[in-house]
């Protein structure tokens, strides 16, 4: 079954906020911190904002790339892993529109989104879960979890991944830098 998650913000949480900022379109409501939790949790009145999405099957994956991927990848929780980053991203309506083949062109054989993101395992430990099928206001919540040592990495990471192709197609996308409270 595919798991759900809710991100709460508001003044209390098991992540403090340390950085927001919007990279496209609209930004969030600043708050001290995010309580990710299990569930489609309701919207709460003490919570800024809440944003939900769910784990799911591989949409773009071939075969070598799901094998190549879980031979390197680190779980969440790693207790070294005291930085996350919560990045909400939505598509456009082109990138929608188009075919999945043409989706995957996109991402992988013209943007090399997994071969980049690969470069960067098993430092990052990542989790996508997805949205746009609730009726969020964004299409995907992605979560990565590392070291401060890493964190330089993961700089790098984000640079190079919104210079591509893909992200011509990404229409609003917020970068929220939390550390474990
Ligand atoms: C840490 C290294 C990373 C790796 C190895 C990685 C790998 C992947 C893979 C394999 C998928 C496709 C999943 C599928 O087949 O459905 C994917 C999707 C996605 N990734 Fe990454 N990724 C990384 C980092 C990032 C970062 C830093 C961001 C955001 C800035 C990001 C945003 C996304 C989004 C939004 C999707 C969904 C795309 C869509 O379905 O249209 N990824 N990633």
């Amino acid at each position: 079954l595919p798991q759900h998650f809710s991100f709460v913000a508001g003044d209390r949480g098991n992540w403090r906020i340390t950085n927001m900022q919007a990279i496209r379109g609209d930004g969030l409501d600043d708050a001290a911190s995010i309580d990710v939790v299990t569930g489609l949790d309701p919207a709460a009145p003490a919570a800024t904002w809440t944003l939900r999405g769910f784990a799911s099957n591989v949409r773009y994956a071939t075969r070598p790339e799901v094998t190549m991927l879980r031979a390197v990848q680190a779980p969440l929780a790693r207790e070294e892993a005291r930085l996350a980053a919560l990045i909400p991203i939505k598509k456009t309506a082109a990138w929608w529109d188009m075919a999945q083949d043409e989706r995957r062109r996109m991402f992988e054989e013209t943007s090399r989104h997994t071969a980049i993101g690969l470069e960067y395992l098993p430092a990052v430990a990542r989790q996508l879960l997805h949205s746009r099928d609730l009726g969020e206001p964004f299409d995907f919540l992605t979560w990565f979890e590392f070291a401060p040592e890493h964190a330089r990495a993961f700089d790098d990471l984000l640079r190079r991944l919104r210079a591509t192709p893909e992200w011509n197609f990404v229409d609003r996308e917020t970068e929220i830098r939390l550390t474990r409270a």
